[in-house]
């Protein structure tokens, strides 16, 4: 018996994907809050104390929005719905074995270009210039010290670059400034960065179209290290193992998600910025200048087309653990992929811990093969695509210790490592103006932001290799030995163990 039941994708949409999540029993359809703090507040509140597994929270009758408009929060946040969005074959639900399954499926992955469609759901309704009104759509005000409310949090931001016509998706935040105007946060090295910064250096404008609530297979390769020149549209359609159907945007021309809830289709001018944020980020805490507001460049919306009763797609940056397992299971997998294909061997797991925000505090276990094997793991898994984003600790572990464990990965970093010895720093590496251990003072202005570095730690937490054969025995009592002991006494604890 399998954990999940249902292992193909076979959804075509969001409608499709929450008929399934629904009927396994992991959404609840909330009714009448307000999109001012209580939709993400409550989506934090689930996202944390849930007893057991947190549903994916569907807001409806939204005060203030029309009839039918709806908001969807926690989308990715369970095994049962990560496994449900990728068709993921689970015999056991941990992470080590989700981390495994995404594993597979990236090895057998064939990137599927999208296919161009005639017609999509997104075309239902459709506006233009002075008809646009973006405050119809429940946009969530997330957090109190928050500068605005957020039409781009769980979405993907689509572009191009002007140069070989690669198609990007990246998840980039936007905030509403106004009925058609849009902001748009894109950090340093982001691809769609590089290829706004490329239009602007040629004073040219910069074409975007951003989509919401789009197929969570698609929402979950936006936020990945896809490499750059390969578009997340293939990237997903590999995934998913059919391709993911587009429209060309009527006013951009790129591909649009043919059965996204709601596409805005825009441009960004040179030389045109708002004052956006302050924002609640995902390493919790308001680290992009604090509560000072940053100009970010505009969207102006030329085109807004959405389905009939649509659905914002949200997500609910804050003080980890929080919103991020999927994030946590697929960068693992990423990284895992990453440093095998760089060349390291008898890696037996990765895990991107929740409490460092899936990037920040990152452990491999591996099977310790000649002398420099860790360091070698360490180093990497800290500079690869997909783990270079700050991702300050690099822990490597021997294969006794799982790496999911945080008391296990704490034992052997207290016990195994040597600080002396176990813990390479490597100076001025990458950061972001969301790392919240970089001084306010050495951040720039918020009109002129300096370049900001971090250093990133290595703890070798591995049995130091010369002795390692010779290492001290653990305490700890044996499995035969357990399993004796729960076969004669395990009555006498029932209830207890
Ligand atoms: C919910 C969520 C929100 C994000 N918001 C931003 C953002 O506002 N700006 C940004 O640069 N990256 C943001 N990211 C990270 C990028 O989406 C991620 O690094 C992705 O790989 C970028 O795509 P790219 O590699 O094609 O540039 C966010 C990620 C998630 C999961």
């Amino acid at each position: 018996m399998k954990f999940h039941e249902e292992p193909s994708p076979n959804y075509r949409d969001l409608r499709g994907w929450l008929e399934r999540v629904e009927r396994s029993g992991e959404l609840k359809i909330v009714r009448g809050t307000d999109w001012d703090l209580e939709m993400a507040g409550l989506a934090e509140i689930v996202s944390r104390e849930a007893k057991g597994t947190a549903p994916a929270l569907l807001f409806d009758q939204i005060k203030g929005v029309p009839e039918g408009y709806r908001a969807l929060f926690l989308q990715l946040d369970s095994v049962g719905r990560l496994a449900l969005t990728l068709g993921l074959n689970l015999d056991r639900p941990d992470k080590t074995s989700c981390v495994k399954a995404c594993r597979d499926r990236l090895a057998a992955l064939e990137l599927q270009s999208p296919r161009f469609v005639e017609r999509g759901a997104v075309q239902e309704n459709f506006a233009r210039g002075d008809e646009i009104d973006l405050f119809r759509f429940p946009l969530p005000k997330h957090h109190e010290l928050d500068g605005g409310r957020y039409f781009g949090t769980a979405h993907c931001v689509i572009t191009q670059d002007p140069d070989t016509g690669w198609v990007n998706l990246g998840t980039y935040r936007c905030m509403v400034f106004d009925k058609k105007s849009v902001g748009l946060h894109m950090s340093p090295g982001r691809h769609g960065r590089t290829m706004r910064d490329k239009c602007f250096e040629r004073s040219q404008p910069f074409k975007v179209a951003v989509a919401v609530g789009v197929d969570p297979a698609l929402f979950l390769s936006s936020t990945m290290a896809v490499p750059a020149g390969v578009s997340e549209y293939a990237f997903a359609g590999g995934l998913k193992g059919s391709p993911i159907e587009v429209l060309e945007g009527p006013y951009t021309k790129l591909p649009i998600p043919a059965h996204a809830e709601i596409v805005i289709e825009g441009e960004c001018v040179p030389g045109e910025t708002r004052e956006e944020g302050p924002f609640g980020e995902w390493a919790g805490y308001y680290a992009n200048c604090g509560l000072t507001p940053v100009p970010e460049p505009v969207i102006n919306v030329k085109n807004l087309l959405y389905r009939n009763n649509p659905i914002l797609t949200c997500a609910q940056p804050a003080r980890p653990p929080g919103y991020n397992f999927a994030f946590c299971v697929f960068r693992s997998a990423m990284i895992w992929d990453e440093i095998e294909k760089a060349g390291v061997p008898d890696v037996r797991g990765v895990w991107c811990h929740e409490a460092g925000g899936s990037r920040l505090f990152n452990v491999v276990s591996i099977k310790q093969r000649y002398p420099g094997h860790s360091r070698q793991a360490g180093m990497i898994a800290s500079q690869c695509a997909s783990g270079v984003y700050i991702g300050r600790y690099t822990v490597v572990v021997d294969d006794d210790i799982e790496p999911t464990n945080l008391a296990d990965v704490v034992w052997a970093i207290a016990t195994r490592a040597d600080p002396e010895s176990a813990i390479e720093i490597v100076r001025r590496c990458r950061s972001s103006s969301a790392d919240p251990a970089i001084s306010p003072d050495l951040k720039g202005t918020s009109a002129n932001p300096a370049a900001v570095f971090t250093s990133k730690a290595v703890i070798d937490a591995c049995r130091p290799y010369e002795w390692k054969d010779r290492a001290y025995p653990v305490v700890e009592v044996s499995p035969e030995l357990r399993k004796q002991l729960l076969a004669k006494w395990g009555d006498e604890f029932k209830g207890v163990l």
